[in-house]
C-alpha cells in the first residue's frame, strides 16, 4: 500500500490558498483541477469524500497532521452548482446559473467518448482511486494542474471543459470559452417558444465551441441548426462538440462570416466579439483567449454594425434573434436593430446587467 499523503481535502485547501492571487474563485478551481486530476466529476469527488489521501509528493510530503476540524466526517454535502461566480469576456463578474431544474441533463456521447475529454494535461488513468479509498499519484498531476492554473492559464484551457446550460463542452486554446452569461440568450429564446413545440431551425452565428447552437439542440431535440464561424479551430472543436454530444447529425457545422446564409431559421443566436480594442481586460482573457472572438472595434460595435442588416432576411415569421451585448451596449445596439425595422427587447443576466437583446421583424 502505497504511504498516505495529505488528505485530498487538505490539498485543495492548500491549492485554494495558493491560486487566490490569480483567481476569483480559487477553491472552485483547486477542486475543478482535483476532479480533473482524479478523472472524477467534481461531484463525484465531493461525494467520495475529501478525508482520502493523495500519495505524498516532493510539494507535498506527508505533513504533520492528519486531519483539520471537521475533514473526514461524512456526508460531504457538495454545493450547488451553477453558483460559482465568473468573469465574462468583459471581464464582468458574473452569477452562474443556479440549479437549473435541468442541470443535470447530459446528452450521451454516441461513441463511447466523454464529451470532456482534455485535449492536453489530462492525468493518465492510474490516478483513479486505489482499492483502499486512497489516491496514488494524484498529488504530482494536482500540483502540475495547480501550476499551470497560478501562472494564468483558463482553468477549461487546463481541464478541457466547460459547462454550458445542460451540456458539457470541449474546449481548448483557439476557441473562446463559454461563459455562463451566454445562458441568458438561451433563456431568452426558451421564453419565447413558451407553449410551443419550439424553433425547428437554429442558427448560431459565429458559434465558437458551439455553445448556443448545442445548448439549444439540446433543449430541443426536434431541432436541427446551423452554426457559422470563420475560425478553423473554433469549427473543429464545434464539431468536436457536436459529435461528442451525439448531435453531429443535427447540427451543421460550416466556415463562413457575416454573410448570411439564404435560410430563415426560427432562432438565431449570436454571440459576436464585442470588446473595443483599449478595454482592458483580466490577464488570463488576454493572454489565452482568441482575439479574434473578443474584439470589435474601438467601440465593440463593428461587428453589431455588420450583423443588424442580415437579421430581418435570416429570420422566419413568428422567430426570434438573441443577440448577446456588452452591459453598456445594450441602447447602441437596439438602435442598429431599430434601424433595420426590427422590435427588440432587453433581458438581463442573473447579475442583473443588459446581456441579451430579443430582436423580432
Ligand atoms: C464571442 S465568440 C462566441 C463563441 C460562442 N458562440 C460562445 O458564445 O461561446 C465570437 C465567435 O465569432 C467568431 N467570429 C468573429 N468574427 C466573425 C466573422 N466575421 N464571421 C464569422 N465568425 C466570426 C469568432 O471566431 C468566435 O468564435
Amino acid at each position: 500500500m502505497p504511504a498516505e499523503g495529505i488528505s485530498l481535502g487538505n490539498a485543495i485547501r492548500r491549492a485554494a490558498d495558493r491560486l487566490a492571487a490569480t483567481s476569483d474563485t480559487p477553491r472552485l478551481d483547486a477542486e475543478l483541477l482535483m476532479a480533473h486530476a482524479l478523472g472524477e466529476t467534481r461531484e463525484a469527488m465531493l461525494l467520495g469524500g475529501l478525508h482520502r489521501p493523495t500519495a505524498p509528493t516532493r510539494a507535498n510530503p506527508p505533513p504533520p497532521f492528519v486531519l483539520s476540524e471537521g475533514e473526514g466526517q461524512a456526508p460531504i454535502t457538495p454545493p450547488a452548482p451553477g453558483t460559482s461566480t465568473a468573469l465574462n469576456a468583459n471581464g464582468e463578474e458574473s452569477a452562474g446559473r443556479a440549479n437549473h431544474p435541468l442541470a443535470t441533463v447530459r446528452p450521451e456521447p454516441v461513441d463511447g467518448r466523454a464529451p470532456s475529454a482534455a485535449p492536453e494535461g489530462r492525468p493518465s488513468t492510474s490516478l483513479g482511486t486505489n482499492g483502499e479509498g486512497g489516491c496514488p499519484g494524484v498529488g504530482d498531476a494536482f500540483e502540475a494542474l495547480v501550476a499551470r492554473r497560478a501562472a494564468g492559464e483558463p482553468l477549461a484551457y487546463i481541464t478541457g471543459t466547460r459547462a454550458f446550460w445542460t451540456i458539457e463542452l470541449g474546449v481548448a486554446p483557439g476557441v473562446l470559452i463559454p461563459r455562463p452569461d451566454s445562458e441568458t440568450l438561451i433563456e431568452a429564446a426558451v421564453a419565447h417558444f413558451a407553449g410551443t413545440p419550439g424553433p425547428r431551425r437554429v442558427l448560431d452565428l459565429g458559434t465558437g465551441s458551439g455553445a448556443l447552437l448545442l445548448a439549444a439542440l439540446a433543449e430541443w431535440p426536434q431541432a436541427t441548426g446551423v452554426g457559422i464561424d470563420r475560425s478553423p479551430a473554433a469549427l473543429a472543436i464545434a464539431r468536436d462538440n457536436a459529435a461528442a454530444l451525439g448531435m453531429a447529425h443535427r447540427a451543421e457545422i460550416v466556415a463562413g462570416d457575416w454573410t448570411g446564409t439564404g435560410e430563415q431559421f426560427d432562432l438565431v443566436l449570436c454571440n459576436p466579439p464585442y470588446i473595443g480594442v483599449d478595454e482592458p481586460l483580466p490577464r488570463d482573457v488576454a493572454d489565452h483567449e482568441p482575439h479574434s472572438a473578443l474584439f470589435a472595434g474601438a467601440d465593440g460595435l463593428d461587428d453589431y454594425r455588420a450583423l443588424a442588416p442580415l437579421l430581418p432576411a435570416q429570420l422566419a415569421a413568428g422567430g426570434v434573434a438573441c443577440i448577446e451585448i456588452g452591459a453598456t451596449q445594450g441602447q447602441a445596439v437596439s438602435a442598429l436593430l431599430r434601424a433595420q425595422r426590427m422590435v427588440v427587447q432587453i433581458r438581463h443576466d442573473l447579475a442583473g446587467r443588459e446581456r441579451c437583446i430579443a430582436a423580432r421583424r
